[in-house]
């Protein structure tokens, strides 16, 4: 058998030696020579509750001594009640769920679910959307180095310009399945779609019987100041795409439609752990402790005020800084890398989305001193330039 990586190296490692964390807690991360660091953003979107939330240690020590794995033909308690407690957080028409390991894989779902409800081929996404690296989801995200080495991919996908009604209505005909979009798009840059574009697509689809779906992968569960970013517009999809944080840290994907597309879906989709006990124990762990601690509320007020303080930026060194909650971009007139490593050096961990833009992430129950702190460093390090 090969070995994709027989040096022990992981497949297509960048040169860049990765620095090793060994623990983390709340927005806490502690790598192997006991220095700590503040996440904004290094757990990917993934923290919403932050590393290790105790609720959820706890769900899954338990939930691991009864019953790890059960093959998929069976119920679990665990499972019963993490969708109970998801789709008690959705709007009825939102009420059939297929669980899967991954965002990638709730997209494709989606797509394989709107291709076959309306027997229609094409799918219409946004420029500077992401969904995923998969052959499926691949198609739908934009950004050509990430397709070109893998084309031919999956044939009628259109992508038009986001927060742009006039063109998706344009794109959207009676030969597509679904409109796929972020709410807010995330690995592009960081872009708010509004109201009124999100209401546009729900309008365009509803015209031509095409499907709507939300990509929550990075929006829901909180972050961005709303359970679902959708909540915002007031605009509620066909289909709803959610992982990253959605199992506070342990691997999930859901998509969630409703009861009317499952009775136009033909065929069959199936994933052997899609929906295994020990990630549905930590799912609903995780949706209680968001429900309960009112982090979406948390995350509507830190963001507001980091928003605030980012707007006295210099508008030499930025050229604009957008957001909802704490899900942050702010766009550099240079290159994101150094101002990355300034911050890594003083202890803050955040993200690019392409090449200038800082992304922020933090989990929802970041201190407010770490959070502040974290601003602080921002301020001082995007000044120096
Ligand atoms: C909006 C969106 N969709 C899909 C994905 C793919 O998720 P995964 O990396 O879990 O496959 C991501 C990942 O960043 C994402 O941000």
């Amino acid at each position: 058998m090969t070995d994709l990586a027989p040096s022990g190296r992981e497949f297509a490692e960048s040169s860049r030696p990765r620095r090793t964390i060994v623990r983390g807690s709340g927005a806490r991360l502690w790598d192997a020579a006991g220095r700590s660091y503040v996440d904004l953003g290094a757990t990917h979107g993934v923290g919403n509750l932050g590393s290790s939330d105790p609720e959820v240690v706890r769900a899954i020590q338990a939930q691991a001594a009864e019953l790890i794995y059960l093959g998929t033909g069976y119920s679990t308690p665990a499972r019963t009640r993490f969708l109970e407690r998801l789709t008690g957080l959705l709007p009825p028409s939102l009420g059939r769920v297929f669980l899967s390991n991954s965002g990638t894989e709730a997209v494709e779902a989606a797509l394989k679910i709107a291709r076959s409800a309306t027997g229609r081929p094409k799918v219409v996404a946004a420029m500077r959307g992401f969904h995923g690296r998969t052959m499926g989801s691949l198609s739908a995200t934009w950004r050509k180095e990430l397709r070109a080495p893998f084309e031919p991919l999956v044939p009628e996908f259109v992508h038009v310009p986001y927060n742009d009604a006039a063109a998706l209505a344009a794109a959207v005909d009676d030969r597509t399945a679904l409109v796929l979009l972020e709410p807010v798009q995330g690995e592009g840059g960081v872009h708010v779609g509004t109201t009124e574009y999100l209401a546009a697509a729900r309008a365009v689809t509803e015209r031509t019987g095409a499907l709507l779906a939300f990509d929550e992968v990075q929006t829901g569960i909180g972050r961005t100041g709303r359970m679902f970013a959708f909540e915002h517009a007031g605009v509620v999809p066909d289909l709803l795409v959610l992982a990253k944080s959605l199992a506070g840290g342990v691997p999930i994907g859901a998509t969630v439609t409703s009861a009317a597309v499952e009775a136009r879906f033909q065929g069959s989709h199936h994933s052997t752990f899609g929906g295994n006990p020990l990630a549905c124990a930590a799912g609903a762990a995780a949706l209680e402790r968001t429900v309960r601690d009112r982090l979406p509320e948390r995350a509507d007020r830190l963001g507001r005020m980091a928003l605030d303080r980012l707007a006295a930026l210099p508008r030499d060194r930025v050229r604009e800084v957008r957001g909802r909650g704490l899900m942050i971009g702010i766009e550099l007139r240079d290159r994101v890398g150094p101002v990355l490593a300034a911050l890594e050096e003083r202890g803050f961990l955040a993200l690019p989305a392409g090449a200038s833009v800082l992304r922020l992430l933090p989990p929802l129950v970041i201190e407010e001193s770490d959070w502040s702190a974290g601003l602080d460093a921002i301020d001082e390090v995007v000044r120096r330039g």
